[in-house]
């Protein structure tokens, strides 16, 4: 339990990854507030449904898991959309959808997280970024810059806010067995699960990711085992390099 008494956001929860971090938390004694679109079944002590293209409930979203859980010790932004090929197919409503889930909602939550955490002495927030956030994979341009954009805010804030006992880290998995990766193989005329299979075979432990593979290591970055970590863009990647 050695998350006990600590109060987390999850955004995307309701999503592969971010169903997975709920329950990890919850495991390990956090009470946890829900934020999702739709959430549908899932054991959470708050939730709040909301778009986050939509600016005032991102503002908001931070004082709202507050005030239902009596503060706010940790929060997650892992909510993320793929809008898939090249800068030729990518339409204005592409551009913008892109940044407003993968950046600018990031943006709003720690923004309106951190005087909270501040205020209580301190806390954690584990951005979503990718390792493509890192180096670029192919045919994706708007998503691989959302990534880097919120890889390099996690980096501004981990060194800006650490004097206030805040630590602000991100996450930069691989390919993750997901909704958003399977319905990428849906759209391309793939079968999901000989697709995947094929995945697996790229990757040098023989599998891509399950969502639980990254979760663990978000509650680790949230927890204080993590105490002197600020900042670190952390690659979970079974030893797959971006190609
Ligand atoms: N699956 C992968 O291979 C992979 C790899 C690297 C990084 N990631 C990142 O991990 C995070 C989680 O992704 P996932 O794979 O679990 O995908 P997912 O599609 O299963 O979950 C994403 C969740 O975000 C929510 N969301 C999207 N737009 C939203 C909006 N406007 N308002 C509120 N919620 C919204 C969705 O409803 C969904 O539940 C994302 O940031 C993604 O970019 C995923």
């Amino acid at each position: 339990m050695r998350l006990a008494g600590r109060r987390a956001l999850v955004t995307g929860a309701g999503g592969g990854i971010g169903r997975s971090v709920v329950a990890r938390l919850k495991n390990d004694g956090a009470v946890v507030a829900a934020a999702d679109i739709e959430l549908g079944a899932i054991e959470a002590d708050a939730k709040i449904c909301g778009d986050l293209t939509d600016t005032a409930y991102c503002d908001a979203l931070p004082s709202k898991a507050a005030a239902a859980l009596g503060g706010l010790d940790i929060l997650v932004n892992n909510a993320g959309i793929m809008r898939r090929g090249d800068i030729t197919h990518a339409t204005d409503e592409d551009y913008a959808l892109t940044m407003a889930v993968n950046v600018e909602a990031p943006f709003r939550l720690c923004r309106a997280a951190i005087p909270i955490m501040a205020e209580n002495g301190g806390g954690a927030i584990v951005n979503t970024s990718s390792c493509w956030g890192v180096r670029p994979g192919p045919n994706h341009p708007l998503y691989v810059m959302s990534k880097a954009a919120i890889a390099s805010l996690t980096q501004c804030l981990g060194r800006d806010h650490a004097h206030q006992n805040i630590r602000v880290n991100a996450v930069c998995p691989n390919e993750v067995d997901t909704p958003m990766l399977r319905t990428g193989f849906v759209q391309r005329g793939l079968h999901p699960e000989t697709a995947i299979a094929d995945l697996d075979a790229t990757v040098p432990l023989g599998r891509i990711a399950q969502p639980s593979d990254i979760a663990d290591v978000i509650v680790f970055l949230v927890s204080d085992e993590a105490r002197y970590m600020c900042g670190a863009l952390v690659e979970i990647n079974g030893g797959k390099p971006v190609t």
